[in-house]
């Protein structure tokens, strides 16, 4: 009889990718948890005849699937982008407003200007939030900052947030976001982004990434940032494809980047470069839906044998959304996979996009107990309700 502290069980099913990597559903199933992990998972009769639990969660009728993992989020900013959604309402273009000098850069005039317990505590309160939602890992990305100091303080914000929210949080050093009012050019700029912005970044972040993109920055722009970061043994993200295909994935594959995030204009040669290189494909539905683009070409690329990863891109002006479960139903909605593609793509998936596939993103022994209840014997509940909000969320055990 092993001793934990926690058994959770009489679990109608229990969903997650397994330890080889197939999807599997467990039926009258029970999780052991000891010292924030998972000890044991599986059937219940026999879990509950060989572990002794100090304290139980009596889960009849509901289900559990793994905490849900947010690889693709920007949840530290400050003002608001309201009038430009207003503007946006009344036919104005997402491009149209940025060139004019809005969108990224009205966030960084506010980000530069609110103190560091405003962005921790505007973290903290989005990073709760997500958690309440099923996200239990996120990453957080910088690039409202656009300066050495502006950087390194908004992934400070998403660790003090993430501590307070009791949320994991990785952070990525975005610094190629947008132009920064004060630089004369993009070449100057790139070069400021690799002497200052990044050694900045560099103890706060596990990753780097580029807005690529007409408007933004080129491939010839972004390769030197990403060398560099590379250098510093950071991995790399692109945004790519948003709008215009401007060779994201080719970059990507040519650097060996660990995913492209966006894809909504991503053709059928995109679709097979992108499959062929190893390299993920972040579908960010909840941005397409937002900014009425297409959807990125989820299916397509799954069925070419890619790696597809589902995220929010949670920020205030593409996705100001909290909610990845609202990403998977969109996912089975309109990027036409199955629940279990879709749960995966959110779980198993980004956790290896977030090079932590070896303990987070799975109900299986040994990994971290990041678990969400959702309450309905069938576990693809979570998928199916519009809107889902799950009855309870653990991370290491906790909640
Ligand atoms: O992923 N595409 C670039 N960056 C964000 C949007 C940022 C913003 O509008 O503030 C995105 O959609
Ligand atoms: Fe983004």
């Amino acid at each position: 009889m092993a001793d934990v502290e926690l058994i959770i069980d009489h679990l109608a099913t229990i969903a997650t990718v397994d330890a080889r990597g197939s999807f599997v559903v467990h039926r009258d199933g029970a999780i052991a948890i000891d010292n924030g992990r998972i000890v044991a998972i599986g059937s219940r009769e026999s879990i509950v005849a060989s572990h002794d639990a100090r304290n139980g969660i009596d889960a009849t009728g509901m289900s559990a699937i793994p905490g849900l993992v947010d690889c693709h989020t920007h949840a530290v900013w400050a003002g608001s982008r309201i009038d430009e959604f207003d503007r946006r309402a009344q036919g104005q273009g997402y491009e149209e407003i940025a060139a004019a000098g809005g969108g990224i850069r009205s966030s960084v005039a506010a980000v530069r200007a609110a103190s560091d317990d405003e962005l921790a505590a505007g973290a903290a309160r989005r990073l709760a939030a997500m958690r309440r939602l099923g996200t239990t890992t996120a990453e957080v990305k910088s690039g409202y900052g656009l300066d050495a100091r502006s950087e390194a303080a908004m992934l400070r914000a998403a660790h003090a947030g993430a501590a307070l929210a009791d949320v994991r949080v990785l952070g990525t050093c975005l610094a190629l976001h947008a132009l920064p009012p004060e630089m004369p050019s993009a070449a100057a700029y790139v070069q400021v982004a690799i002497e200052e912005i990044l050694p900045a970044c560099r103890e706060l972040a596990t990753a780097a990434d580029v807005f690529l993109e007409r408007g933004a920055f080129s491939a010839e722009e972004c390769r030197p940032f990403l060398v560099a970061a590379r250098a510093l043994g950071l991995a790399l993200r692109i945004h790519g494809d948003q709008f215009s295909e401007c060779g994201a994935i080719a970059l990507a594959a040519e650097l060996g980047a660990a995913s492209v995030d966006h894809l909504e204009q991503t053709g059928a040669d995109g679709v097979a470069l992108l499959a062929a290189s190893g390299v993920a494909g972040v579908c960010l539905p909840l941005c397409a839906l937002y900014l009425d683009l297409p959807m990125p070409p989820a299916r397509a690329l799954a069925d070419a044998g890619g790696a597809i990863v589902l995220a929010t891109d949670f920020n205030p002006g593409s996705a100001p959304c909290d909610s990845l479960l609202t990403a998977i139903n969109l996912a089975c909605t309109r990027l036409r996979l199955s629940c279990a593609e879709a749960l995966a793509a959110a779980t198993a998936a980004p956790a290896a996009v977030l090079g932590i596939k070896s303990h987070v993103g799975r109900l299986v022994a040994g990994f971290a107990a990041d678990v969400v209840l959702v309450d309905d014997p069938d576990w693809r509940a979570a998928c199916y309700h519009l809107g889902e909000v799950p009855a309870r969320v653990l991370v290491g055990g906790r909640g």
